[in-house]
């Protein structure tokens, strides 16, 4: 069992912050299957907010419809005052948005280094003439990526940092989240969605995880959405949970609030009771 440390180290993202992602009336069909259906959210500035519930629930589906992997079939989507939903998913990079993947998306036979690289692409001159000919304004560029690539490495710990040239397919699999959230940090966000961030982790590495995360959130100015199965990591740094069941939103609350819910026991806790 993993200690996490109580809602008081939270941090100072309450409700009265500024709202930065407002969710309404979110739907996102596949076919017959509503598997996001008619969801809210309201995640204001600086919060740790998590969205947790069964296998299938719709959880990563939200996600991708944030980070503009799908267009919703209904619902408005706002981000720091904008709507947002149907953009793709490089213009919200652009404007702050970031994230993981459920199934890490690492180049395997890429570099560490090159793997974080890839999450700065924005800020490199984008005219071709200057690529190709690697011209002085390229070189600047590539040099200042390079060494905010490995400052970004830095937050893990320098043994990360020595591990920039190795292949991304030779790292741990905890090693291979890092570099991804490294990556994930490089377009300069100010939301960032972490979906399953201590998944295949043992009890060790999901502590370290814990401890990041809170973290990111302090030393990045970070609003972080997650989505996380293992409840000592989401009980302990949550600031509001969003419970999902079949696509829709059964519970909404602080820790002790969705710890004693009724039908989230019965929805998500009781069935995973009872599958262990
Ligand atoms: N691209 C897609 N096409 C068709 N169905 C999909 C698609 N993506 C997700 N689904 C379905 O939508 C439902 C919700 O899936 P989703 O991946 O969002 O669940 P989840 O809450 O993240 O689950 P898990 O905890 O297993 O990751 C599931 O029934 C899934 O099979
Ligand atoms: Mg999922």
């Amino acid at each position: 069992m993993v200690e996490a440390p109580g809602p008081q180290a939270s941090g100072p993202a309450q409700d009265q912050s500024p709202s930065l992602l407002q969710v309404r009336g979110l739907v996102q069909r596949f076919g017959g299957l509503a598997a996001v259906d008619g969801v809210d959210l309201d995640v204001h500035k600086g919060q740790i907010y998590s969205v947790i519930g069964p296998n299938g629930a719709g959880k990563t589906t939200v996600f991708n419809v944030i980070t503009g992997i799908y267009k919703p079939t209904a619902g408005e989507i706002i981000f720091d005052g904008a709507s947002i939903a149907g953009m793709k998913p490089d213009k919200l990079v652009r404007r702050g948005i970031t994230r993981t993947f459920q199934n890490i998306r690492l180049f395997n036979n890429m570099t560490v280094l090159e793997n974080v690289l890839v999450g700065q692409h924005i800020e490199l001159p984008t005219d071709v003439i200057s690529a190709l000919f690697r011209l002085p304004n390229y070189r600047r560029a590539e040099t200042k990526a390079e060494q905010r690539a490995i400052d970004l490495l830095g937050f893990f710990g320098p043994e990360m940092v020595a591990r920039k040239d190795e292949y991304a397919v030779n790292l741990s699999y905890a090693e291979r989240r890092r570099v991804e959230i490294a990556r994930a940090l490089g377009s300069r966000p100010q939301l960032m969605l972490l979906d399953e961030p201590t998944a295949g982790m043992n009890d060790a590495e999901t502590a370290e995880a814990i401890t990041y995360i809170q973290r990111l959130r302090k030393e990045f100015n970070l609003t972080i959405l997650l989505i996380e199965h293992k409840l000592q990591v989401t009980m302990g740094i949550s600031d509001r949970i969003a419970v999902l069941d079949y696509g829709k939103k059964i519970a909404e609350g602080i820790p002790a609030e969705i710890q004693r819910n009724e039908r989230v026991i019965e929805a998500y806790l009781g069935r995973k009771a009872a599958v262990e």
